[in-house]
């Protein structure tokens, strides 16, 4: 059976056919290019979705040959590519269009080669001078960058493309992403850049909006009417592991919530955009953001908790606790684990409590929206009969087991009336007989056809901050100190307090 005969496959393969361009990545010997950049673009290529001409020249530090950089690409592509085994026929397809330079950030010598590079690969691979610049740098070198970029004449557009590619966290408060925004918009104009979150390349976080505004039963009911509450967890089994020179510094308040949290709380909050465009999804989402009610002052210490992990059991395996770590200070008390109650100020919203945590080491990685309706306005069957039941819930699983289950009430097939929950769950594997793609995948391709909706603009980062800024500020005065929580469990009690005042408890995973 051919993927284009089986129904169940039709679309999978409607991609955009994006124009040759060279994508140059900074950073092109360190972990990120390794595990995701590099197997990425080999799985575009391997599916045709590379146009003709296109290359790549990796950029970084090391002074390596471009044959080394070639070698060291192969042996990252064969250990992280999402498609195995690796063909070796396309892999070697790929590498030809791999190239090297070395350039050190603070030094234009680099720069100067780098162009000459590009500038010969635009004429020899017929790319129309379109270029992709990937930041997989430390963020501190992204404003250093820039400015060389500038100063080189790389970011010159002309008739051709010339794109910014960023990764997070983008700043470290409002303040410094206003900065960096700045800095780059001397460079780049605001429509050039791409601040990837790679949890909007999950194919499941857009289908989040699919969900929503595709199928005319859900949506009627999704507002403070029906609503009773709602609860986003992002869950890690993986403790801080060889990250911690950056992880000490941010917390989980800024790596996962003032991102990908935020994030897939705005998706499914959004009022309907009127289209499926850039324009129109990012308007949304900065309107949801900018009515959630920043948490400040007292209301941190009853609205936040903040704990860190201990030494602990996760599937089996004795794991160390946070101050042991690899690059963590052994007196850190920077968080690992956040929960969170906030509330969105608009009429669709207004009176819903949002429940929302993310912590490392948890018993298992999982994904998850809640959306939690309430009771029924009269009780038909008596209280007996619904003691068992649960209100209905609509679980959005974002990973993994990707999928949607609806939780409802169903007769117990008895004599009596007798009522049980049940549930309806549609899982992508079993529907779709495809291998999702990598997230990095989607928005590289993305932004080849210069397509930024998934992408976040500047004015959602810094509303995004708006929130997380008086929460780091209380945390920081000393009002809240972080608890501890044991690894593999699923947080400190104060989370289950924070849920418990509203008569809430968080879902059993
Ligand atoms: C990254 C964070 O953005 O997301 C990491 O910096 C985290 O700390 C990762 O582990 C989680 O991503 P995913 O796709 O595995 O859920």
């Amino acid at each position: 059976m051919t993927l284009l005969a089986n129904p169940l496959a039709q679309g999978i393969q409607e991609y955009r056919i994006a124009d040759p361009c060279t994508i140059v990545i900074f950073g092109a010997t360190g972990d990120l290019s390794a595990r995701k950049l590099l197997p990425s673009l080999f799985n575009l290529a391997r599916q045709r979705l590379f146009p003709p001409g296109t290359c790549v020249v990796g950029a970084a530090l090391d002074d390596i040959s471009e044959e080394e950089f070639k070698n060291r690409a192969a042996d990252s592509i064969r250990q992280h590519s999402r498609t195995q085994p690796v063909d070796p026929g396309l892999l070697a397809d790929f590498l030809s269009a791999l190239h090297y330079q070395p350039v050190k950030f603070d030094e234009s010598s680099g720069f100067e080669s780098l162009k000459s590079k590009l500038d010969e690969l635009d004429s020899r691979r017929q790319t129309g001078g379109n270029r992709i610049f990937y930041c997989a740098v430390p963020p501190q070198a992204f404003p250093l960058l820039v400015e060389q970029i500038g100063k080189t004449g790389l970011a010159e557009q002309g008739q051709a493309y010339r794109r910014i590619v960023f990764e997070k966290p983008f700043g470290t408060d409002l303040l410094t992403a206003r900065e960096l925004t700045a800095t780059i918009n001397r460079v780049f104009p605001e429509q050039s850049v791409f601040r990837i979150d790679h949890y909007l390349g999950k194919e499941t976080v857009q289908n989040i909006a699919a969900f929503r505004f595709a199928n005319v039963l859900f949506e009627p009911v999704w507002n403070n009417q029906y609503v009773d509450s709602l609860q986003i967890t992002v869950a890690e089994e993986l403790g801080v592991e060889l990250r911690g020179g950056y992880y000490d510094h941010a917390g989980a308040l800024r790596d996962i919530v003032q991102n990908h949290l935020l994030q897939v709380l705005a998706l499914v909050t959004m009022e309907p955009p009127v289209s499926f465009d850039q324009g129109s999804v990012r308007d949304e989402k900065v309107k949801v953001l900018r009515s959630i009610s920043p948490i400040s002052g007292d209301a941190v210490a009853e609205r936040t908790v903040r704990a860190q992990y201990s030494a602990g059991w996760v599937q089996g395996r004795k794991v160390p606790g946070y101050r042991e770590e690899q690059f963590v200070s052994p007196d850190s008390t920077t968080e690992t684990y956040v929960a969170l109650k906030l509330g969105i100020d608009n009429w669709r919203w207004a009176g819903v409590p949002i429940f929302a945590r993310t912590g490392k080491r948890m018993p298992k990685r999982i994904t998850e929206v809640r959306i939690q309706f309430k009771r029924p306005p009269h009780l038909t069957f008596g209280m007996d009969s619904v003691r068992e039941v649960e209100p209905n819930a609509i679980v959005l699983r974002i990973q993994p087991e990707e999928g949607i289950s609806l939780g409802f009430a169903a007769k117990v097939p008895t004599a009596g009336i007798r009522l049980r929950s049940v549930n309806m769950d549609f899982l992508y594997t079993s529907s779709f007989l495809v291998d999702t793609p990598d997230a990095y995948e989607r928005l590289i391709l993305d932004c080849m056809v210069g397509d930024a909706t998934l992408f976040t603009r500047a004015d959602e980062v810094d509303a995004a901050w708006t929130l997380i800024d008086p929460i780091e500020e209380a945390w920081r005065s000393g009002s809240q100190p972080v608890v501890s929580y044991p690894s593999g469990s699923w947080g400190p009690t104060e989370a289950e307090q924070l849920l418990a005042r509203d008569g809430g408890q968080w879902r059993r995973l």
